[in-house]
């Protein structure tokens, strides 16, 4: 390819193409200014459990911010977060009091350790945070299908969206209760927080376990996810109850470190990396504004250049199997000793996490003349919801999740997997420019997304990680 476009950062490889980044965690923005309205079912989808969040427990609300909390609130909207130099003068009234490194600050390898010892349980606080005068904590159970709902009702109307608010993560029921029930999770830490009087769901955040090694060393902690806040308690301080709340339980499961992913640049920064999109679906790319033109292309020439084959290439590669699992997990485990923020699975984790499932995950493996099985490639299934267009409402995207390629060329691996998902409907693959990817991501049309997504180490400190040496991959 020899066209070229000038469009900077959001230019593919190629030139060709410019892709929003609408996959999770890229740059997406608090969406609602502070506000007291009241909740109605017209302005939410929660149908039946949409009740009102009365005006008065609003004022509560905003009368137990404190002052300073306030001033803190109204900093935040106006700083940019998802500009690192803007971020480096930022007032951090939260992340300041928290165990996380300042942004900016050069951590040598002598100085590599947690930034407050762990504390025995009774000195720990032993009641829940306060939350403000009609808010309640209360555990989602998302083994009760009503809750499970409930709970993807309220990510769907109110979770991760893009920058211009045209797209929203949609988790499915199955896909929401695998990520939340990882081999060792606890209902304690998946926090949701109500309205006491209507019982309606406005706050939510989730802690599974997961070891990590960073570095040469290798921690318990949980990963953190699905922060979330009703879009009308936006910017009222209760983020930071929410996070301080899951700490608290963590720590006492013996869990004092955390690793999370953010699009903000936040105090506690681990790696910076970028999501990358390989668009599958050119037209419906186009039509949704999820891609947009290259200078000097056509829709037609757009086409041809991400045009797959017909049927994988790679002679052996066929779906995962249980009986696989074990020879997969190996490969796994070897290729991720080569980096420095790397998951550490049991053979169970393994399973759980990779082994095909209908609407979540997809996995497949090379098995050779001899019956072994060389390499091993996954991706998980996220659409998201397409806001105002007259005709497409789903964009179905999926994730490039865990691999390693023993034995076939990584490109040929990542090749085959395009194919399966594109076979399989999918309108998009994202990837991360973690592990490997930077090899094949380039040459297989990826085109760079325009934020960036950081990881986060709390109450870790070590050197910067270079994207490339990262190999967790968080729902
Ligand atoms: C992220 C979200 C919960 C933040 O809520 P908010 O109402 O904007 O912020 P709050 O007033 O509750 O809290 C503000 C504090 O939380 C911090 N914060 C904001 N977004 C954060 C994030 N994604 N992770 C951790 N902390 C975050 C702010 O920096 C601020 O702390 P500071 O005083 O140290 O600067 C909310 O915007 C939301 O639900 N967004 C959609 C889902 C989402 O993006 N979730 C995050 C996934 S990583």
């Amino acid at each position: 390819m020899t066209d070229q476009n000038d469009e900077g950062d959001s230019s593919t490889a190629d030139g060709l193409t410019a892709s929003k980044s609408s996959s999770k965690k890229t740059k997406s923005k608090p969406t609602a200014a502070a506000t007291t309205d009241t909740l109605d079912g017209n302005n939410t989808n929660s149908g039946a459990i949409n009740q009102k969040l009365t005006d008065k427990s609003m004022r509560n609300l905003m009368k137990q911010m404190t002052v300073a909390e306030q001033t803190a609130a109204s900093n935040n909207a106006n700083a940019s977060k998802y500009d690192e130099k803007s971020a480096l003068k930022q007032e951090w009234k939260f992340w300041q009091t928290q165990p996380v490194s300042t942004i900016g600050a050069k951590i040598d390898t002598d100085n590599v350790g947690p930034i407050e010892s762990n504390k025995s349980k009774d000195e720990l606080q032993q009641e829940s945070y306060k939350l403000p005068d009609g808010f309640s904590w209360d555990d989602v159970d998302v083994h009760v299908d009503e809750q499970l709902e409930e709970l993807c009702t309220f990510l769907d109307d109110n979770y991760i969206e893009d920058d211009g608010n045209d797209f929203r993560l949609k988790y499915s029921m199955p896909f929401l209760r695998w990520a939340l029930c990882v081999p060792g999770w606890l209902k304690k830490f998946h926090v949701g927080v109500r309205v006491t009087k209507s019982g309606k769901l406005v706050g939510f955040i989730s802690a599974v376990p997961v070891r990590i090694r960073v570095y040469d060393k290798e921690l318990p902690m949980v990963d953190i996810n699905f922060l979330c806040v009703h879009k009308k308690l936006r910017l009222k301080r209760l983020s930071p109850v929410l996070i301080k709340e899951i700490t608290r339980r963590g720590h006492f499961e013996g869990y004092f470190q955390a690793v999370y992913t953010a699009a903000p640049f936040l105090p506690g920064i681990a790696s910076k990396c970028r999501y990358w999109h390989r668009v599958l679906n050119v037209k419906k790319a186009l039509a949704v504004e999820f891609s947009y033109l290259g200078r000097n292309m056509t829709v037609q020439r757009m086409q041809k250049v991400h045009r797959l084959p017909e049927t994988t290439q790679v002679a052996g590669f066929r779906e995962m199997r249980d009986a696989d699992i074990p020879q997969a997990w190996k490969l796994l485990t070897q290729y991720l000793t080569k980096f420095d923020l790397a998951p550490v699975f049991s053979l169970e984790e393994f399973e759980y996490l990779c082994k095909n499932r209908p609407t979540v995950v997809s996995a497949f493996v090379v098995e050779n003349d001899q019956g072994e099985i060389t390499d091993f490639i996954s991706y998980y299934h996220l659409p998201s919801t397409i806001m105002n267009h007259p005709q497409y409402k789903i964009l179905n995207s999926c994730y490039m999740y865990y691999y390693a390629a023993s034995r076939t060329p990584l490109i040929d691996l990542v090749n085959d997997c395009l194919v399966q998902a594109h076979n399989s409907d999918f309108d998009v693959l994202n990837a991360l420019d973690i592990m490997d990817n930077k090899e094949f991501m380039e040459k297989l049309k990826f085109g760079s997304g325009d934020g960036n997504i950081q990881y986060y180490l709390y109450n870790w400190k070590c050197p910067l990680i270079p994207a490339e040496k990262v190999a967790v991959v968080l729902q």
